[in-house]
């Protein structure tokens, strides 16, 4: 055996009970799971006291460019994640011209040297492989990339022939391995496209297993309207339905949550595949754009907009505006909030992103409690200025704080909402699971110890706890520390 981790409480993802046992590691596989006491091994590994799960796939990433952009992935692989699904909320990595849209927005337009250049999906999936970053990464086709291909930013329906196009690119994406297809209804272009449009792409899908992931129309009061879309988006496209960051946003709309679940479960019950990815929150981070476009068209997208609980995150070209809200800016600038959110995005395009404090911490539970949720961070990977802490802590503040502190969820729970729920979710075969021929992503973490430590005020902050992470069986986090290794790929989910 290359390796052999003795003595861990070994959480194997299934959400069944731990058990203390060793785990063997073989030519990047599980190799044994059991009584591995004699069994010879290039490293042993003592882990009497810890926890050993699978590695955390964070099913909700904006990490498209940050794979080759930060290749080690530190912000991830420090939490544990050893499997990203990027191409979320509609921002797709292809067609390549189309996704370079979005590179101010993550920070990274003065570094489109350091990219590979590809065309499609495929292209895509194959530059992943040829320069591999820390971890896995699992992809969705976005439709707004794709409609911005095939008819800009027009606002209207596309004609036949641009509805074409962009069916052809979500066919050739998911023949290439996609996993399934991401809109972002709150943003442009995606906003423009109503419910026809993305029943006819759902059905591009049908029979693939490729799933519908969405950020909905409206988080605020027409939360449970947008819920209602998207479960039927998947019903008449025949699709598996994920509802990206579910959460009810701005004070009108907090309670709304117990609802949206129980639409969830009516879904369920009918037989629609319908589930949830959550970031243990109570402030979103998105760009500023969005939100001034949604206060000036009068959309309720975002929820209601409270200038002061809006935070200045990233702004390359002024980071002396960081961390001040818009109110406090708009003040200083003897301006009103709303002048001054559009001067900021005038001069900062999609480079400005802002942190928006707006759920309930009781709705924030009443999600996580939910069995239909999973963890995703949303990070977003802004190479300037100060991110949502979630980009660094959102695993470890659902293992420390929300699992061992106030108990919303099991360990075991938290674990699998984290692994063989996710896996099994979106076709990451012999993943998510600690069982013999498992590919062997893995986190050795103390769970007694473990706590986010990314603030609001200093975000980029590795969590404390995380002892060890392996990716396809090499160790990329040893104690705190990247091993420099790089041993992701691309998952390419097979057909079927
Ligand atoms: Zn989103
Ligand atoms: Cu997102």
């Amino acid at each position: 055996m290359d390796l052999v981790i003795r003595g861990a409480t070994v959480y194997d993802g299934s959400g069944g009970p731990a058990r203390v046992c060793d785990v063997g590691v073989s030519a990047q596989r599980i190799a044994a799971v059991g009584d591995l006491v004699g069994e010879r091994a290039a490293l042993s590994v003592d882990a009497a006291g810890l926890a050993l799960a699978p590695g955390f796939i964070d099913v909700h990433s904006h990490d498209d460019f940050a794979v080759f952009l930060t290749p080690e992935m530190d912000f991830k692989v420090g939490q544990g994640v050893t499997t990203d699904v990027v191409g979320n909320c509609g921002l797709g990595a292809a067609p390549f011209g189309s996704a370079r849209a979005y590179l101010a927005f993550f920070g990274a337009d003065r570094r489109e040297e350091s990219l590979p250049v590809w065309d499609d999906y495929v292209g895509y999936l194959d530059a992943v492989d040829a320069d591999p970053p820390s971890l896995n990464v699992a992809v969705l086709v976005g439709h707004g990339t794709s409609r911005l291909d095939a008819m800009g930013n027009d606002r209207r329906g596309p004609t036949d022939g641009e509805l074409a196009r962009m069916a052809d690119t979500l066919a050739t994406g998911l023949d290439a391995g996609c996993v399934g297809f991401s809109t972002g209804l709150i943003y442009e272009p995606g906003r423009y496209a109503n419910t026809e449009e993305l029943i006819a792409l759902a059905r591009v899908m049908a029979g693939t297993g490729g799933l519908y992931a969405t950020h909905m129309r409206d988080e605020g009061i027409g939360l449970l309207d947008a819920v209602a879309e998207a479960i039927s988006i998947g019903e008449q496209g025949g699709v598996p339905v994920q509802i990206s960051h579910h959460k009810a946003s701005s004070r009108a709309a907090w309670g709304l949550v117990g609802e949206s679940l129980a639409l969830i479960e009516a879904a369920r019950a009918r037989g629609t595949d319908v589930t949830a990815d959550q970031y243990p929150y109570t402030a979103g981070s998105t760009s500023l754009f969005a939100v001034v476009q949604n206060a000036e068209e009068g959309t309720s997208g975002v929820g209601d907009t409270d200038w002061n609980a809006i935070v200045i995150a990233s702004a390359p070209g002024h980071p002396e505006w960081e961390g001040h809200s818009i109110a406090d800016l708009a003040a200083r600038l003897e301006r009103t909030p709303q002048d001054a959110a559009r001067m900021v995005v005038d001069v900062e395009g999609y480079g400005a992103v802002v942190i928006i404090h707006s759920m309930d911490e009781a709705d924030v539970r009443t999600v996580m409690a939910h069995p239909t949720t999973m963890i995703g961070s949303d990070g977003i990977p802004t190479l300037a200025g100060k991110p949502h802490p979630r980009l660094y802590g959102t695993f470890a503040k659902v293992l420390g704080y929300y699992t061992r502190d106030e108990h919303v969820l099991s360990l075991d729970q938290a674990v699998h909402r984290m692994t063989g729920m996710p896996a099994a979710k979106f076709g990451l075969a012999d993943r998510g699971i600690i069982k013999e021929g498992a590919w062997a992503d893995l986190v050795l973490f103390d769970p007694t110890a473990i706590d986010d430590i990314a603030t609001y005020e200093s975000p980029r902050r590795h969590p404390s706890g995380i002892r060890r992470v392996w990716v396809n069986g090499t160790a990329v986090m040893h104690e705190g520390h990247h091993t420099g290794e790089r041993p992701g790929r691309a998952l390419r989910r097979r057909v079927g």
